[in-house]
């Protein structure tokens, strides 16, 4: 089995990936909603909401983890890799490389949660990873959350993506890469913003390869799916069919971790 986890829906969009591309293998997600969201917490309650998940998806019987969550990724995913050595522990991380390579302005932005924007590894990512691109990092917050309750069409987010958005366009930036897994459920809102100004740049279908690579026989189970939340799992239930996931099919349940 292979485990995923987000601190709540966000990780479905990598979830969707990792099943379009291993769709005899079974995974367990887990949702982290009794924590949502990551974004503004310290490091510390990061890294114990993560050593807790490792713990239960590993006692779980996963034998490769993906952690579907940036901020996750940027603050936990060594201590994480460090608690369960035997397991092959794919991150996300925000897609740099890919869009310093197809920018043609030389300027690129990362819209990612504070805890993101503020973290080292992402400095590291921008500085090994950035070539000679200029790049601009944009926290959002609240933009986890609006997701996370669904509030997709809600005129106050959409004030606040252009308001955002648009003096990062203004500036010549010409890539703009998704640094929260959240906000691929966004990307419809951010491209009538964008237009044909700038390409939206998202790594879940780099993150599925990676972890194809990493699957061996996991890849030949039976495609089972469970979805797994740590509070409110009737909002896991409900958000598939708006993030446009209603094709999965998956048994839910909920219990603290
Ligand atoms: N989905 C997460 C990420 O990729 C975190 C959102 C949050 O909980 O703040 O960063």
């Amino acid at each position: 089995m292979i485990g995923v986890f987000d601190s709540g829906l966000g990780g479905l969009s990598v979830l969707a990936a990792l099943v379009e591309a291993l769709p005899r293998a079974d995974f367990s997600y887990f949702a982290d909603t009794a924590h949502v969201p990551y974004g503004n917490k310290s490091e510390e309650q990061i890294q114990g909401r993560v050593l807790a998940i490792g713990e239960h998806l590993a006692s779980r019987g996963c034998g490769l983890l993906v952690v579907a969550c940036n901020t996750a990724t940027a603050t936990a995913v060594q201590a994480l890799r460090a608690a369960h050595p035997g397991i092959p522990v794919v991150g996300v991380e925000p897609g740099i490389k890919p869009a310093a390579q197809a920018s043609r302005s030389g300027r690129i932005a990362v819209l990612a949660t504070e805890a993101t924007a503020n973290s080292q590894r992402l400095k590291h990512l921008i500085r090994d990873h950035a070539g000679h691109a200029e790049v601009f990092v944009e926290p959002c917050p609240g933009w986890a959350t609006h997701v996370e309750m669904l509030q997709l069409d809600d005129p106050a987010l959409a004030a606040d993506v252009r308001a955002r958005v648009e003096p990062l366009l203004a500036m010549g930036v010409d890539q703009i890469v998704l640094g929260c897994t959240h906000y691929s459920f966004l990307a419809p809102l951010l491209k009538q913003v964008i237009g044909t100004r700038a390409e939206l740049v998202d790594v879940a279908d780099a993150v599925a390869r990676q972890a194809q690579r990493l699957a061996g026989g996991l890849a030949l189970g039976s495609g089972r799916l469970h979805l797994h939340a740590s509070a409110y799992p009737e909002r896991l239930y409900a958000a598939l069919p708006p993030l446009r996931l209603g094709h999965i099919a998956a048994r839910v349940s909920a219990s603290p971790v």
